[in-house]
């Protein structure tokens, strides 16, 4: 029986996998280091340091940490440039329809995302006042494939683990959904996220009822 859904943010509400990605991008040809869209799937879902330890790692590059410090600011500029031209248009398809759907029918929606950024992007979405509970990466510790985000969401909601699905675009959001006993959809390409439960390309004319059925949960 389901009672809630924990949903990661970037590339799941919004397509900001590729700002982060543009951001990434930027910072790493400066520093001489090649970076490409493969690359980038590496970063999903991983915290604005651990990320810049991947691309460093790419270039066999080390560095204080200061200037790491300096560079991983540097990045959230360019990021936040890109952030604060965003729209409401930029909500991906079918995700607001399929929020409202869960609090019609009583399911606690809450957000789980490494982003310290989350707050902000809910914001320029206008979508804030959907999720009974906001977990960002202003409030946890340990990065996913840890479930820590997904635990403290389940907690907020006062819901068991096994109650919640989750939705994640990056492959360390799915595993860490699987470590918090959770179920997972995942959002994009089967074959990337093979260990969710089931993959859908995104919410557009997506049903909770249907969805629910195909991995064996109940509303009721
Ligand atoms: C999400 C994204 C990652 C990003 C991380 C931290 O998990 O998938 O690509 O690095 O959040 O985001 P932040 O906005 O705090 O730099
Ligand atoms: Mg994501």
């Amino acid at each position: 029986k389901i009672a809630a859904c924990l949903f990661d943010l970037d590339g799941v509400l919004v397509d900001t996998a590729r700002y982060h990605f543009l951001a990434w991008k930027k910072l790493a040809e400066e520093l001489g280091i090649e970076f490409t869209l493969e690359h980038n799937e590496l970063l999903k879902g991983v915290s604005r340091m651990d990320s810049l330890d991947i691309i460093l790692n790419l270039g066999k590059l080390e560095l204080p940490q200061e200037k790491k410090n300096e560079l991983a600011e540097q990045k959230n500029s360019d990021y936040l440039n890109y952030i604060m031209q965003m729209g409401e248009d930029e909500i991906l398809p079918g995700v607001k329809e399929f929020l409202t759907g869960l609090r019609q029918r009583k399911i606690g929606v809450a957000l789980g995302s490494a982003s310290k950024n989350a707050q902000l992007i809910l914001e320029r979405l206008k979508i804030g006042d959907l999720f009974d509970a906001v977990i960002d990466g202003t409030k946890v510790s340990k990065a996913k494939p840890d479930p820590e985000v997904f635990l403290k969401g389940a907690e907020a909601l006062q819901v068991e683990p096994a109650a919640c699905l989750v939705f994640e675009d990056a492959i360390a959001g799915v595993e860490a959904a699987r470590n918090g006993g959770m179920r997972c959809v995942g959002i994009g390409d089967r074959k990337t996220l093979a260990m969710a439960d089931l993959v859908i390309p995104g919410f557009d004319g997506v049903e909770p009822e249907s969805l629910f059925q195909q991995i064996n949960l109940t509303m009721t």
